[in-house]
């Protein structure tokens, strides 16, 4: 076999079968096959797509290329909630709370942040005193005792993945649907979890700019879950503003939390009722979502969700009275009030922008080895929908150093556009489908 003909196969249209996806990957992932027949495959691949039967054998191959994970001991029905990755998205700390509320449970790895969105793992090390597990009998225990288990990713789960993304990250093919798929379900089917919930966000601040892309992109993980059997909810979710009004670390702790009280923003309530309803019905606890969010709606207002997720943190090493007393979380030493210069009402936020506003301050991370400032973020007062005169608050900049404040303001005050007539904020939740539930 030769991996020229393999390229030829895929650039010409034709189906591959499982021996010459094998051949490849195999071959690539013992470095016997170079990285520029791997960038032409790869781009094929990003012209013609994989066929269902492809992206089952692809992803499978990447599956079992490095360890694979299955959490012995756990007696907790497992739900593995991934987003593709947005702004603001605080979910995986509230969920910590409503799931163990409503036992249901998690055993996941989880990453840090890059570039112009967080990372699930920086937000909860906001927390002084926080700390994640470092072994898997850890993690099971935590997972046992608080119904929350999450640690770091490993070097070993679909090590061909992180070799094969780095190649696509400088040979343009980050963007194909069908490879986007694959790495994410790789990674997923790795650590086995007995239902997925794919966060796919759709807007400026997504990988997924558009409704169409992310439902391609939706149906190709899909088909991926169904043919490794699993059950898998896709959620389609707005990200044409960030989520919620926090943009950071420790400022998006408190609205997770506020949120757990009840006061949380209109579109983050609606995507974690939305999120925790669906993962009652892939538990089999409820018939319909309504139904499972009538569920959340009940620990919210008995305080059971906060409850969990003050255990949550007091087991994680922090202090848990944060809950209730803020001042326990990093504060910045200074804050910008930013006045809009416009009036109108708030068209779009462009997330990324945002994000990246946050980021250049640090809250983020430009490059890996970057340290992140957890007291600084943005607060945004304005929200697509609202009406904004001259002179309103428009958004808070919380900061320690006010080396790029500048070009911060600057970017958080284009990120807004404006309508001379009334907008409606589109729904958070976009779309849902699933398939084996
Ligand atoms: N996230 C992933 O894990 N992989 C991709 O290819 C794109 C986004």
């Amino acid at each position: 076999m030769r991996v020229v003909d393999i390229i030829q196969n895929k650039r010409d249209g034709r189906e591959l079968n499982e021996k010459e996806i094998s051949f490849l990957l195999d071959n690539y992932q013992e470095n016997k096959v170079p990285d520029y027949q791997m960038s032409a495959f790869l781009m094929s691949v990003y012209f013609n797509g994989m066929t269902k039967n492809e992206l089952k054998i692809f992803t499978e191959k990447m599956v079992n290329s490095g360890d694979v994970i299955k959490f012995q001991g756990i007696d907790k029905f497992l739900i593995d909630k991934h987003s593709t990755g947005g702004v603001g998205d605080k979910t995986t700390i509230a969920l910590a709370g409503l799931f163990a509320a409503l036992d249901i449970g998690t055993a996941k790895l989880s990453g840090r942040g890059l570039g112009h969105t967080g990372g699930t793992i920086d937000k909860f090390e906001a927390i002084p005193g926080f700390s994640f597990p470092q072994t898997k009998e850890e993690l099971i225990k935590m997972v046992n005792t608080t119904g929350t288990g999450i640690m770091g990713a490993s070097e070993n789960v679909v090590p061909l993945d992180k070799k094969i993304y780095a190649l696509r990250d400088v040979t343009a093919t980050v963007q194909s649907i069908h490879l986007i798929a694959s790495s994410i379900m790789s990674k997923k089917l790795a650590v086995y979890a007995d239902g997925l919930i794919l966060d796919v966000k759709v807007g400026s601040g997504a990988f997924m700019k558009n409704l169409d892309e992310a439902r391609k992109l939706s149906n190709a993980m899909l088909d991926i879950g169904d043919s490794f059997n699993r059950k898998v909810v896709t959620i389609l979710t707005n990200m044409d503003e960030p989520l919620g009004f926090a943009v950071g670390n420790a400022n998006e702790i408190i609205e997770a939390i506020e949120t757990l009280k009840g006061r949380g923003p209109k579109d983050f309530t609606d995507l974690i009722e939305t999120i925790v309803g669906m993962a009652l019905k892939l538990k089999g606890d409820v018939d319909s979502l309504e139904e499972g969010i009538k569920k959340v709606h009940k620990v919210i207002k008995n305080g059971e969700a906060l409850k969990y997720l003050k255990e949550f943190i007091s087991y994680s090493g922090g202090n848990g009275e944060l809950v209730d007393d803020y001042s326990l979380l990093p504060t910045a030493k200074f804050e910008l009030r930013l006045f809009s210069k416009t009036s109108g009402w708030v068209k779009e936020i462009n997330a990324e922008e945002i994000g990246k506003a946050g980021m250049i301050l640090g809250a983020g991370r430009a490059t890996k080895i970057d340290i992140i400032d957890y007291a600084v973020g943005i607060n945004l007062n304005k929200k697509v929908g609202d009406k904004v005169e001259v002179g309103e608050l428009l958004a808070i900049i919380h900061y320690n150093n006010d080396k790029n404040l500048k070009t911060s303001e600057k970017m958080i005050e284009n990120s807004y556009s404006y309508s001379q007539t009334k907008t409606i904020p589109k729904n958070v939740i976009l779309e849902i489908n699933s398939v084996n539930i």
